[in-house]
Parts: C-alpha cells; sequence; structure tokens
C-alpha cells in the first residue's frame, strides 16, 4: 500500500466531520434562500396539493454547492503527506487528477442541471451534455487505467473464453452510463421527497458497499469513492429534510442531475460501475417501461405524474387521451401488448364521439398506483423508497451469493 492510503483511517474521520459540518450548513442555508428564489422566479406549483402552493425550486443547487465546497476544502487531506513530509515519495499526480476531474464533472452536471431549471432545456441537450460532461471522466480512466477486459461469467465461458476486451466499447458503455443515470432519477419524480429519497438510498447502499469492501484487493478505489459519497449523502440528508412531504423546497433537475453524475464518477473511478448499475433497478424498470412514451412511440404529456383526487387528498393513475388515429401503428401495438401483459390500462372508444384512446402514463409510479389504488401521497413515496430499499437488497444479493455462481469469487 502506498503512503498516499496509509492513515485512511484519520482522513475518513475528517471527511466525516466535514460532511457533518455540511450538513448542517445545508440544512441551515436552505430555508433562508426561499425568497432570493421566488424573487428569482425560480420556483414550481406543487401540483399534487390542493392549494397550488409556489414552492421555491432548484434548492439542489445548495446542497451541490455546498458539496462541492466541502470537496475543495477536503481534496489537500488525503495528500496530506505528500505536502507536508518529504519522506512521502513523489507526489500520487494519478490520484490527485482523479479527485479534480470527479469534481469537474459533477460541477459541470450541476450547472447543466440549473440550466435546464431556467430555461426548460430539449431532450437532445439532456442527453448531449451529460455525454460531453464524462469525457474528462474517461480521459483520466484512460490514462489511470485503460481496462476495458470484463470476465466472463462462467455459463458463457465456452463460447466466449475466459475474458473479453471490449476496447472503445467500454467506453461507449462508460459515457452512457452517466446519461443514464443524470436521467433516470429526473424521470422518476414529481412526488414530494422522491428523487431525494431513492438518490439517498442508493448513496446509502453505496456506502454500505464501500465499507463492506475496504479490507479487499480494492481498497483504494472504494475509499476514493468514500471520500465523495459521504459529502454528498450528507447534503442530501439536509435537503431530504426540506423535501419531505409537505415540500418545503423542490430539488429541481439541479439536484436529479447533481446525483446522477455523483453515482456515475464514483461507479467509473470506482471500478464498480456494474454493481452501481444494480442499485438503480427502479430506475432501470421505470426507464424502460417509459421507452414509449420517451421516444414519442406514444404521446408524452409535459408532466406524467400521478393526478390529485381532490375529494379524497390521494393520487391516482395518471392517463393520456388522445385520438385513435394520431397513435401510430407501433404505438397502438405497445398499448396493446402492455394492456395484455396487464401492466397498463387502456381504454379504447373513450371521449363523446369515441375516437379517443386513453392509456395510463407509463411511469412506476403510476404501475404501482395502479396495483394498490388512489393512495395519499406522503405514503405512496414511503412504498416508493420501501421498495428502493428491496431492490439494494436484492442488488446485494446478485453482487454477492449469486456472483459466487456465475464467477469465481
Ligand atoms: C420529469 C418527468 C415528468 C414529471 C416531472 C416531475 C418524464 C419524461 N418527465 O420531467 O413526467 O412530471 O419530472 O418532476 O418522465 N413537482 C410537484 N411535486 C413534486 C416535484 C415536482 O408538483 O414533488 C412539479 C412542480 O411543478 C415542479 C415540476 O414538477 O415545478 C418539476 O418538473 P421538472 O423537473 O421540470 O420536470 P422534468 O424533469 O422535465
Ligand atoms: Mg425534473
Amino acid at each position: 500500500m502506498s503512503v498516499f492510503w496509509e492513515d485512511a483511517t484519520g482522513i475518513l474521520a475528517v471527511n466525516v466531520a466535514m460532511s457533518a459540518a455540511a450538513f448542517l450548513v445545508t440544512w441551515s442555508v436552505i430555508p433562508k434562500f426561499r425568497d432570493m428564489f421566488l424573487m428569482a422566479g425560480f420556483f414550481g406549483v406543487d401540483m399534487n396539493k390542493r392549494g397550488k402552493e409556489k414552492i421555491p425550486e432548484s434548492a439542489g443547487v445548495i446542497a451541490g454547492a455546498i458539496f462541492l465546497c466541502v470537496m475543495f476544502l477536503f481534496i489537500p487531506v488525503p495528500f496530506h503527506r505528500h505536502l507536508t513530509y518529504d519522506g512521502a515519495g513523489p507526489f500520487p499526480h494519478n490520484v490527485f487528477v482523479e479527485f479534480i476531474t470527479a469534481l469537474l464533472s459533477i460541477c459541470c452536471m450541476i450547472f447543466l442541471g440549473f440550466a435546464d431549471d431556467a430555461l426548460d432545456l430539449r431532450w437532445r441537450h439532456k442527453l448531449m451534455l451529460p455525454t460531453l460532461a464524462t469525457l474528462p471522466l474517461l480521459m483520466v480512466y484512460l490514462t489511470n487505467f485503460n481496462s476495458t477486459v470484463i470476465i466472463v461469467p462462467k455459463p458463457f465461458r465456452l463460447y466466449f473464453g475466459h475474458d473479453v476486451d471490449l476496447q472503445i466499447l467500454y467506453y461507449v458503455y462508460m459515457g452512457m452510463l452517466a446519461v443514464f443515470c443524470t436521467n433516470a432519477i429526473n424521470i422518476l419524480s414529481g412526488l414530494n421527497g422522491y428523487e431525494v429519497g431513492q438518490s439517498l438510498t442508493i448513496a446509502a447502499s453505496i456506502i454500505i458497499f464501500n465499507l463492506s469492501e475496504l479490507s479487499g484487493e480494492c481498497r483504494d478505489a472504494h475509499l476514493f469513492s468514500l471520500y465523495i459519497m459521504i459529502p454528498y449523502a450528507a447534503v442530501t440528508l439536509a435537503l431530504f429534510y426540506h423535501n419531505w412531504y409537505p415540500s418545503r423546497v423542490f430539488v429541481g433537475d439541479t439536484f436529479c442531475y447533481f446525483s446522477g453524475m455523483t453515482f456515475a464518477v464514483v461507479g467509473i473511478l470506482g471500478h464498480f460501475s456494474k454493481t452501481m448499475l444494480l442499485l438503480f433497478i427502479p430506475q432501470a424498470v421505470n426507464f424502460v417501461y417509459s421507452v414509449p412514451q420517451l421516444f414519442h412511440l406514444l404521446p408524452c404529456p409535459r408532466h406524467r405524474m400521478p393526478r390529485l383526487l381532490d375529494s379524497e387528498d390521494k393520487l391516482t393513475v395518471s392517463v393520456v387521451a388522445v385520438k385513435r388515429r394520431d397513435i401510430s401503428f407501433l404505438g397502438r401495438a405497445t398499448l396493446k401488448l402492455f394492456s395484455a401483459l396487464g401492466i397498463a390500462n387502456v381504454t379504447e372508444g373513450a371521449g363523446e364521439d369515441g375516437a379517443f384512446m386513453q392509456f395510463d402514463n407509463l411511469t412506476l409510479i403510476n404501475l404501482l398506483l395502479s396495483f394498490i389504488g388512489p393512495t395519499h401521497e406522503r405514503t405512496l413515496v414511503v412504498y416508493l423508497l420501501l421498495l428502493q430499499v428491496s431492490c439494494s437488497c436484492v442488488a446485494f444479493f446478485v453482487r454477492y451469493p449469486l456472483a459466487r455462481i456465475f464467477y469465481d469469487a
């Protein structure tokens, strides 16, 4: 082990202390910015409340900024021996550049998210910009590791051999990972506390995974991840407090992009991108289920969140009604398939003249609601977060006991 990672416990203790301070600052500062956000026009209407109150939006930018400040202050800490002690050996420029690039990519995404909140960017920008923001990260991966070999699971070794070098495809995969992580949380949203709650669950799962791997071979990579994830979890927890039902602030796209990129960064530079993806099971299911609407096979309204049943103060499935002839053949076939599989309610001949087709917005939230019936917003978020926690348990099961069947672990 290099001198650099020798006093990891002390460095982790400093990281935890700084994160605790970051939590307190974020927690106390967010309410103070309320009027400033409202006056600047950064607010959204809480659509699932009777009052339709204006709520300050983009509070994620406060959490993101405090996270960046803490990381800037923390960066010298792991390098303190090299900065103060001559016998510490050559300065580990490679590790230093990893920290700097990680923060550069995260910073870019906070900027992009804030731009999205202010300008309502188009989908092509939302896909293109995270890809560009990952390029510095991929460059560092190329120069520091350039490991593009994957181990083939045992059942497939007969056909592909023990390992396969994916070369450029591995970089394409990592670029796509960043696009997926940043957008997947953003499209599984629209309920008080849900974006932050799911991010917090993923962060806690990554921290548990990193801690459990600290005695393993890739200790340095997991320490690197912890140094980023702990401050991230701290500012997110503070944001969660203010965003929980009934939300006093909305987190905005800024937070979704900030979170997604932070997860992608630690997954890529910590060499556990596949395990990290396993923690995104609900987001992946929601993405696949949403594909017909996202790629405009079916109409996609500006908001797909559930609808408020005013009389009961409960949320129910939101639907789209559209003239039958405006849906393409492929769109109608998709609806037929989803209806046959029992994963979407489709009504033919809707509307006064019977020319409309009505179907549920294709989101995991609506799917859950169609099974459990109208539910109060807070209860619904609790169910969804319990689902996220259960999926993390499944992910750990796949990563450990199940992986031993497929790999020589
Ligand atoms: C994504 C979803 C959209 C969903 C929206 C809600 C896709 C393709 N897009 O769009 O379906 O409706 O997120 O976040 O799936 N809001 C609430 N309560 C909340 C959180 C948000 O009412 O707890 C509303 C507020 O009006 C807020 C707005 O949602 O201003 C934020 O939406 P925005 O983040 O701009 O939507 P998108 O990310 O574009
Ligand atoms: Mg959003």
